[in-house]
């Protein structure tokens, strides 16, 4: 069966781009990325791109509107079925967004609507929160809005930096991403207004605590 065709738009480092790769590397994977878009030409993710033989080109326009038209190009002469925003960090142009609507995805380092924007990682040290994650969503023209796929849970550990939540965030978004885009892959996502239900999803009835229950228990205990 042909696989979904994705095309990446990156900014950076690419560890997400690399995730997706990776997982695309099995043949089962319902989805394979076609080609890669970088609005700089300096992003480490491009090498990543060209390590696994894949078209990657760097779309550095003046503007946005330029930077739509070009990227629109590149990915309609790949026939890419679903754009994935793998750490972009440059706004879109709105007629972009609403080309790709319902088609173009994002990931976000923080269980949104919580923590849009820059830094969500320090904002949710500065907020206290005991749980952080990251969030796959469709792209509406509102920065970090639009119908939630899937979201992933971290606790917040009582040392953490930035840097150190950041990268916990990191590793479940590299499981998650994938997720996402398989289950759009396989025609699973059914989108009714904010909300996105999943055909033959189910959640886990898992309740995480932060103190955790067993410390709780412990804690209770040298109290009785
Ligand atoms: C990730 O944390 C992603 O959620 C955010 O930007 C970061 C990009 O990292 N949008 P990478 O380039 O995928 O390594």
């Amino acid at each position: 069966m042909a696989r979904l065709r994705v095309g990446a738009l990156i900014s950076g480092r690419g560890s997400n781009l690399q995730a997706l790769l990776d997982a695309a590397n099995d043949p089962a994977y319902p989805a394979e990325i076609v080609t890669v878009i970088s609005n700089r030409e300096d992003a480490a993710g491009l090498a990543r791109a060209a390590a696994a033989g894949i078209a990657h080109h760097v779309v550095a326009a003046p503007d946005r509107p330029a930077f739509a038209a070009a990227a629109d190009a590149v990915l309609r002469a790949a026939r890419v079925e679903l754009v994935a925003l793998a750490g972009f960090m440059r706004l879109l142009d709105p007629g972009f967004v609403d080309a790709w609507h319902d088609r173009m995805m994002n990931i976000h380092p923080s269980l949104l609507p919580s923590f849009p924007g820059l830094h969500p990682q320090r904002q949710a040290l500065a907020a206290g929160v005991k749980f952080s994650g990251c969030t796959v969503h469709f792209v509406r023209v509102a920065v970090d809005t639009g119908p939630i796929i899937a979201q992933a849970v971290v606790p917040v550990e009582d040392g953490d930096d930035e840097d150190r939540l950041a990268a916990r965030i990191l590793a479940a978004e590299h499981r998650l991403y994938p997720l996402a885009v398989r289950l759009y892959a396989e025609g699973r996502l059914r989108i009714h207004g904010n909300r996105v239900a999943i055909a033959g999803g189910m959640a886990s009835d898992i309740v995480a605590l932060n103190p955790s229950e067993v410390l709780t228990e412990i804690l209770a205990s040298r109290r009785g």
